[in-house]
């Protein structure tokens, strides 16, 4: 698929095209008035040079009113394009389609996990179906990362403690870089990876050729091994909340206060349960914190995300 001379390649997403459009007005706006100026500089400093004989009047101050409004107002217009351009643009690479498939990534020194909801797990290998946004939400077990993947012109950090989000929509069948793009410690520059993007066919083959536990399953398994289900379990609603459809909900908290139970509440109330304390129960839970691995929350998040509410159809209790 040789394309000739381009000057930006592989504009393999669909924000790709408009990224390089306003990158390429900031250039051309750039180069433009750095241009004017270095030739007015060479031509006035050749013109008036010192020795040659030169009309030099002096100035005349009646029009100086249309020379600040000039100044002023194109540079303002200049500056106000680029700043509603970038911001509308920002808003769409931030905002995720409701659609999208949701895969967990874990920055670590010096590798990238990949989870994919129906249970496949990749390591520096991100597999994608092209046509479909793709929303990732990362953490980092260590040091901050960055999720970097050129060819889609988004870019991300991987923070410890806090869930992060990108999301693309890969348009072109291929094979991508993956970089970490924040220097995280000795073998940074070997932190990089290959993306693949897939048609939707070959995506759906790619799972099923080698599916193993679901996240959500894994979870549950992680949720017993750990016994949470000593408190948290159906047959034991008095002593903790009830887990079972908590998730998206807006949580009433002992202090008055009251949450949204997102992935970072689910999170923050494994590492540090005593920060937010649901009204009604007492403060009692011991903290996870140095018991669990990042990949290992983010399996429990997706299993208690997958409780249904009480009293709806799948719920087995
Ligand atoms: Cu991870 Cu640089």
């Amino acid at each position: 698929m040789e394309q000739g001379f381009r000057l930006f390649p592989d504009q393999a997403s669909s924000v790709a095209p408009r990224v390089d459009a306003l990158y390429a007005f900031l250039l051309s706006v750039t180069a433009f008035f750095t241009l004017a100026i270095f030739l007015a500089i060479v031509y006035f400093a050749i013109k008036y040079r010192h020795g040659r004989p030169k009309d030099r009047p002096r100035l005349r101050h009646e029009q100086l009113w249309m020379l600040e409004i000039a100044w002023i107002v194109i540079p303002l217009a200049l500056t106000m394009v680029m700043f509603f351009w970038g911001a509308k643009l920002y808003f769409e690479i931030r905002t995720p389609p409701a659609d999208a498939i949701e895969l967990q990534v874990v920055g670590k020194q010096w590798m990238w996990k990949i989870y994919h909801p129906q249970g496949r797990t990749e390591i520096n290998e991100l597999h994608i179906p092209v046509g479909r946004p793709i929303r990732l939400r990362m953490i980092s077990d260590d040091v901050i990362h960055s999720f970097f993947i050129p060819a889609f012109r988004t870019k991300m950090d991987v923070l410890p403690g806090r869930y992060t989000m990108q999301w693309f929509e890969a348009t072109r069948v291929g094979e991508y870089d993956l970089f970490c793009a924040e220097y995280c410690g000795t073998d940074h520059a070997g932190m990089r990876g290959r993306v693949f993007a897939m048609t939707q066919a070959d995506y759906a083959e790619w799972l099923r050729s080698a599916a193993t536990e679901t996240p959500q399953a894994a979870g549950g398994r992680l949720f017993s091994q750990l016994r949470c289900n000593t408190c948290h379990g159906d047959d034991a609603v008095l002593r903790s909340p009830t887990l079972h459809g908590i998730f998206n909900r807006a949580i009433a908290l002992a202090d008055g206060r009251t949450v949204h139970a997102d992935e970072a509440y689910l999170r923050e109330s494994i590492v540090d349960p005593l920060a937010k304390v649901t009204a009604g129960y007492q403060p009692l839970m011991p903290t996870y914190q140095a018991q669990l691995t990042e990949e290992q929350l983010l399996l429990l998040i997706e299993y208690i995300k997958s409780l249904p509410r009480p009293g709806t159809q799948n719920d087995p209790t």
